[in-house]
């Protein structure tokens, strides 16, 4: 078996993705909607593992931190003391010939990359949608759909202080949607106008701040590679004075090699007590904390990982999708697609496949199905396939990462055993059934 290097671009993603049930075009019956995506059977659970994880770090292994889940629709005050309302735009260029519309800051040319005509002076373009509440659709009623879900904890701030009694430095994670009129979308999932964010805004005594803000960095570095992202495809990149967002003291952003350049999955950035002033100014409310070392109420600083969900699932399957040179039963040379997954984050983590829907091997694979489905020792989605060749759907289960795959045949009636096969060697190994569990939880434990 020989690996092969070959040339991974967005089609052949999207491709695969569609193929296998991981993302389809929203509404494509209708010929689509621009730049919106839904997420397919396998889609939701690799989505799902990614939270899950994501949730697991952030959270549930710390002590210093509590979940929130804010409304979409906030308060229009909101968006004007975050600054959003003023400062959320993108510079917009338009083609005087062709009239296509592009980010002024993501061209590399000073013409249309389209048709070469000459481009129109820049204005800003607004970037929050819009929409009215109630049945009165006059601008008293205009409310906002979200662009991040920052803004919901930090007019939390109160209330989480008050009701969890965390003392500083402590932080807030929430995951939810963010909705955003980019202008322009593409690359697939990476930049869409709705997508999912996983965020935390971590509160520090003000001094604190700079430190806290490398040991986060690294932290979400840590998380990442448990996800069996390859190290040599991150990179750390600084954003220049001039890059940092209104809010912002410093910002780094975790980026990743796509084969087709580097692209931002995650930007940590240092927000000062910027958003807590600004709404206690806006609101009125007082949103301080009461620091019993410094017996003084200070307004904390804020440090925020702030990441997309899609953009993390994008990453994932570029990274992890290989192609292999394999011999097949007939002596022929044949390409094998895998997505080499981490356990923790694979939308399926075991098929279990009859060799053939005799009727004497499918109650049998269905029991030992059932076992593993209800065992409290593996967690996940488990899958039975009894459809098409042994073969098949061995590339099957290789296309969406599945690590294991428990194949049940005529042996298995006499020697109550079955085969164990491993995604990435192929290798198989027959095991009793009485201990296939307990080799399955092992094999899919991570470090
Ligand atoms: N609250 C901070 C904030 O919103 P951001 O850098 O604008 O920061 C954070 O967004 C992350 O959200 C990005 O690193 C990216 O992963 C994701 N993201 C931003 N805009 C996106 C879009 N249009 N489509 C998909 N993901 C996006």
């Amino acid at each position: 078996m020989t690996s092969s290097e070959s040339k991974l671009d967005i089609d052949k993603i999207a491709s695969l993705c569609k193929r296998r049930g991981f993302v389809f075009q929203s509404s494509e019956i209708y010929g689509g909607l621009a730049s919106t995506w839904d997420y397919g059977p396998l889609g939701v659970e690799l989505k799902r593992n990614i939270k899950d994880s994501w949730w697991n770090k952030m959270v549930w292994e710390r002590d210093d931190m509590v979940g929130l889940d804010a409304a979409i629709l906030m308060h229009p005050d909101t968006w004007k003391a975050s600054g959003h309302v003023e400062n959320f735009t993108d510079p917009l260029v338009e083609c005087t010939d062709c009239k296509r519309r592009f980010r002024e800051d993501h061209l590399e040319t000073d013409v249309c990359p389209e048709c070469s005509g000459s481009l129109s002076a820049p204005r800003m373009f607004h970037l929050m949608f819009k929409t009215h509440m109630g049945p009165v659709e006059e601008s008293a009623s205009t409310v906002y759909l979200r662009p991040e879900t920052a803004q919901g904890i930090f007019v939390n701030f109160n209330n989480v202080v008050t009701s969890s009694r965390k003392k500083l430095p402590f932080g807030i994670a929430q995951i939810g949607k963010a909705f955003r009129n980019e202008i322009t979308t593409g690359n697939f999932i990476f930049r869409t106008r709705e997508f999912e964010m996983m965020e935390i805004e971590y509160f520090v005594v003000p001094g604190e701040d700079e430190q806290i803000h490398q040991e986060w960095l690294d932290y979400c570095l840590k998380w990442l590679y448990s996800l069996g992202i390859s190290q040599s495809n991150l990179r750390i990149r600084t954003h220049t004075q001039n890059e940092l967002s209104h809010y912002s003291k410093a910002t780094y952003d975790i980026e990743y090699q796509f084969p087709w350049g580097w692209g931002e999955i995650q930007g940590i950035a240092n927000r000062t007590d910027f958003d807590l002033k600004a709404h206690e100014s806006k609101s009125g409310e007082k949103l301080t904390y009461f620091d019993e070392n410094l017996k003084a109420h200070i307004t904390p600083y804020v440090i925020e990982p702030s990441l997309g969900v899609d953009r993390t699932l994008m990453m994932i399957i570029a990274d992890s999708y290989t192609e292999e040179e394999v011999q097949s039963s007939n002596g022929k040379t044949e390409t094998r697609v895998l997505l080499k997954l981490s356990p923790n984050i694979a939308p399926v983590k075991v098929a279990v496949l009859p060799l053939s829907r005799n009727e004497r091997l499918l109650p049998l694979a269905k029991k030992i199905y059932d076992s593993i489905r209800k065992s409290p020792y593996v967690n996940g989605h488990i899958q039975f396939d009894d459809a098409q060749s042994i073969g098949r759907r061995y590339r099957r289960q290789d296309e969406i990462g599945t690590p294991l795959c428990v194949t049940v045949d005529f042996e298995t009636i006499n020697d109550n055993a079955v085969t164990v096969r491993d995604r990435d060697t192929m290798k198989q190994v027959r095991i009793p059934v009485d201990k296939v569990i307990s080799h399955i939880a092992e094999k899919l434990s991570v470090e």
